[in-house]
C-alpha cells in the first residue's frame, strides 16, 4: 500500500487494556466493530493492546505479559487480519509516552478528578464505598496506606495521546468510554487553540449508525466487566457458557400484558439483540408482551447464539496461541507501522511547543 493512498484514508484506532481475557462486552462494544471496520476500504485501521493503561490497576509483571499475548491472540482469532489492520502493543510505541508527558502540561487535575472512571477506580483502590462527589477529600484525607496512583488520574491523557498521536478520527469503543472521548476532543481543541495550530483532529465513537453499546452483566445489575466478575469470556467452553447463561437472574415473569420488563429481563433482551437475529428478538418480545414467555427458552436461544459466535473464535485461539513466531511477526510489523505516524506527530508537537534542538 503506498503512502499517498494511506493518507487519504480515515484513520480508525482503538485499544483494549491487557487486564485479562476478552469477554462479550469487549466483543460487542469494540472487537466485533474492529473486525467489520477493517473490511471498509475507506479506513486505515490500527488496533492495539493497552499494556501501559493496564499498569494503572494490574501491575503484576508476569500476568501483564501473558495478558498482552492473550489479547493479541484473541484479536487475531476474532478476525483482525494483520494484512488489513495494524496490530500493535502500546508500549512498543515509545513516542506515546513522550507525547503523554507533553500533553499533560495542558490538562487540569480538576477535570481528571471529575472523570467517572477515575472516581470509580480511585474508590476501588482505597477500598471505600461512597456516592459522595467529594472524591478530592476522600483521596487527600485518606490515611490508610492504600493509595491512588497518579497514572490512574492521568489515564485519560494517555488514552487521548493514543488517539491523537495517530490523528485518528474514528474510535470504535463501548458506551463506557464516551467520557474519555469527550475529554480527548477537549484536549485536542485546547492544544490546537493554545498554539494556534490545527494539529489534532477531533475523534468520535463509531457504531455503524447504531447507538454505543453497553453490554449488561447476567447478574441483573450494571455492565459486564472483568472487575464485576459477571463475564462470559470468548474462551469459555460451550458447557461453561451455557451454564452462565442458564443461571442468569430473571424474575417471576410478566403478570400483565405489555408491561415494562424489569432490569434483569431488559438485560437479557439487550444481550439477545446483540447476539440473535431481529426475528428471534421479535418473537421473544411478543411472547413477553402477551405473558406467554418462558425465560428458559429465551436463555437457551441466547446460549445457542452465543455458542455459535464464540466457538469458531475459541478454536482459532488454540491454533494461533501455539504459534510464537507468527505472533512475534505480527507485533513487530505492527509496531513499525504504528511508530511511523506517531513519530511524525510527536515531531510536530515538539516543534509547536518549542522543544527544539540546538545541535
Ligand atoms: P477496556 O479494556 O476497559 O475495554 C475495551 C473495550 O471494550 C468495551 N467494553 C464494553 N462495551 C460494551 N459493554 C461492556 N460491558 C463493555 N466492557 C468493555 C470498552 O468500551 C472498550 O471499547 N480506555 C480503554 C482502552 C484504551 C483505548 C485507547 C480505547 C486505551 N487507549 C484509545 C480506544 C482508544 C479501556 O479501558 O478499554
Amino acid at each position: 500500500m503506498t503512502q499517498s493512498v494511506n493518507n487519504e484514508k480515515e484513520i480508525v484506532l482503538s485499544g483494549i487494556r491487557a487486564t485479562g481475557n476478552l469477554h462479550i462486552g469487549n466483543y460487542f462494544g469494540a472487537l466485533g466493530k474492529f473486525v467489520r471496520m477493517q473490511e471498509d476500504p475507506n479506513y486505515e485501521n490500527l488496533f492495539f493492546i493497552a499494556d501501559l493503561h493496564a499498569l494503572t490497576t494490574a501491575p503484576d509483571p508476569e500476568a501483564l505479559h501473558a495478558n498482552v499475548r492473550n489479547i493479541v491472540v484473541e484479536y487475531l482469532a476474532a478476525g483482525i487480519d494483520p494484512e488489513k489492520s495494524t496490530i500493535f502493543v502500546q508500549s512498543d510505541v515509545p513516542e506515546v509516552s513522550e507525547l503523554y508527558l507533553l500533553l499533560n502540561m495542558h490538562v487540569g487535575i480538576g477535570e481528571l478528578m471529575r472523570t467517572a472512571s477515575f472516581k470509580d477506580k480511585a474508590r476501588k483502590a482505597l477500598g471505600i464505598h461512597s456516592d459522595s462527589d467529594d472524591i478530592e477529600r476522600e483521596i487527600i484525607g485518606n490515611e490508610s496506606n492504600k493509595r491512588v496512583n497518579a497514572g490512574l488520574l492521568t489515564y485519560p491523557t494517555l488514552m487521548a495521546v493514543d488517539i491523537l498521536i495517530q490523528k485518528a478520527r474514528k474510535v470504535p469503543v463501548g458506551k463506557d468510554q464516551e467520557q474519555h472521548l469527550e475529554l480527548t476532543r477537549r484536549f485536542a481543541r485546547r492544544f490546537n487553540s493554545f498554539y494556534g495550530v490545527d494539529l489534532f483532529p477531533e475523534p468520535y465513537n463509531f457504531d455503524f449508525g447504531g447507538k454505543p453499546v453497553k453490554v449488561p452483566g447476567l447478574d441483573g445489575s450494571g455492565k459486564m466487566g472483568k472487575s464485576e466478575g459477571n463475564c462470559i469470556y470468548l474462551i469459555d467452553d460451550e458447557k461453561t457458557l451455557r451454564k452462565k447463561v442458564m443461571r442468569a437472574v430473571t424474575d417471576q415473569g410478566p403478570t400483565e400484558p405489555n408491561s415494562e420488563p424489569t432490569q434483569p429481563i431488559a438485560n437479557l433482551f439487550s444481550l439477545l439483540e446483540l447476539a440473535s437475529t431481529p426475528e428471534v428478538v421479535e418473537h421473544f418480545r411478543n411472547a413477553y408482551a402477551d405473558c406467554s414467555i418462558r425465560y428458559g427458552d429465551l436463555k437457551k436461544q441466547l446460549a445457542d447464539d452465543l455458542v455459535a459466535l464464540t466457538t469458531p473464535i475459541r478454536e482459532r485461539i488454540e491454533a494461533i496461541s501455539a504459534d510464537d513466531a507468527y505472533i512475534a511477526r505480527v507485533l513487530r510489523q505492527g509496531a513499525e507501522k504504528a511508530r511511523e505516524r506517531a513519530a511524525r506527530t510527536l515531531a510536530e508537537a515538539r516543534e509547536i511547543m518549542g522543544i527544539r534542538k540546538f545541535y
